[in-house]
């Protein structure tokens, strides 16, 4: 049987849009109707502690009014554990976050915060909410994220995405990906992938056969701007089709 990987598509850009002007337009909940028609499996989100982009009431309206599972992309911090534990999505990816930033700019440090991870998974175990934690691809980080618990690891392909912008480094960069699904994939891990990627780069991370999911934001929402949503995630979804294996 051919192998299935999971689309999330992220909506954080339209809320970004919508924030640029303080107005109540474009909507997150329209973009998210048309995500979910348009045949993407899932729809993430990342509630920022500045809420640049999404807020607690796109959070609601997203959990009332759509069908497809919501992916909440959060930090590791008190504030955003009691507004998880809260609404409760279907899943929940845990990231690092630096005001500063213009995006997760890598993967959770585990092996240096791992007493402040464990400790904030805990106020999960009694729910059914699946976890994951965004990680570089390095074998030291996924050795430390197994004790964690947890069983799905998001690898942050963003180094990999640069790379092919500067086409240097790019097959270095892949193998970093594939050596470490693989290395997951034996532990026990799912494995998911996501960050910086685009039409042009999607499929030799869509090919990696320990890949289940890929979570893709700013390119489709950029895109969409000249060719439509709707017709932006159908086209990555027949890019990703086409190189799985
Ligand atoms: N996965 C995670 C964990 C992220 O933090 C992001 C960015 O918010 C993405 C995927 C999507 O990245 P991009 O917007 O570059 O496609």
């Amino acid at each position: 049987m051919k192998r299935y990987v999971r689309l999330g598509i992220n909506i954080d850009h339209v809320a970004t849009l919508r924030n640029a002007r303080g107005e109540n337009y474009p909507e997150v909940i329209e973009a998210a109707k048309i995500v979910e028609k348009s045949g993407a499996d899932l729809i993430t989100v990342h509630l920022r502690e500045d809420r640049r982009h999404i807020n607690e009431k796109d959070l609601e309206n997203i959990l009332n009014k759509i069908s497809i599972p919501l992916n909440l992309e959060i930090a590791t911090n008190t504030e955003m554990v009691n507004i998880a534990t809260k609404f409760k999505p279907n899943s929940i990816c845990f990231v690092p976050e630096n005001r500063q930033e213009i995006t997760t700019e890598g993967g959770l440090d585990v092996i240096k915060n791992f007493d402040h991870i464990k400790k904030i998974l805990t106020n999960f175990s009694d729910l059914d909410i699946n976890l994951a934690i965004f990680l570089d691809p390095d074998i030291d980080q996924i050795i430390a994220t197994q004790k964690l618990g947890i069983d799905t690891i998001e690898f942050h392909t963003g180094s990999y995405a640069n790379a092919f912008l500067t086409e240097r480094n790019i097959e270095l960069e892949l193998e970093k990906i594939r050596e470490s699904t693989n290395f997951a994939k034996k532990l026990g891990f799912n494995c998911h992938a996501g960050h910086g990627l685009t039409f042009d780069n999607v499929s030799s991370i869509a090919s990696i056969k320990e890949i289940v999911e890929l979570n893709i934001g700013h390119f489709i929402i950029g895109n969409a701007i000249f060719n439509g949503l709707e017709n932006s995630i159908i086209k990555m979804r027949n890019i990703i089709s086409k190189a799985v294996k």
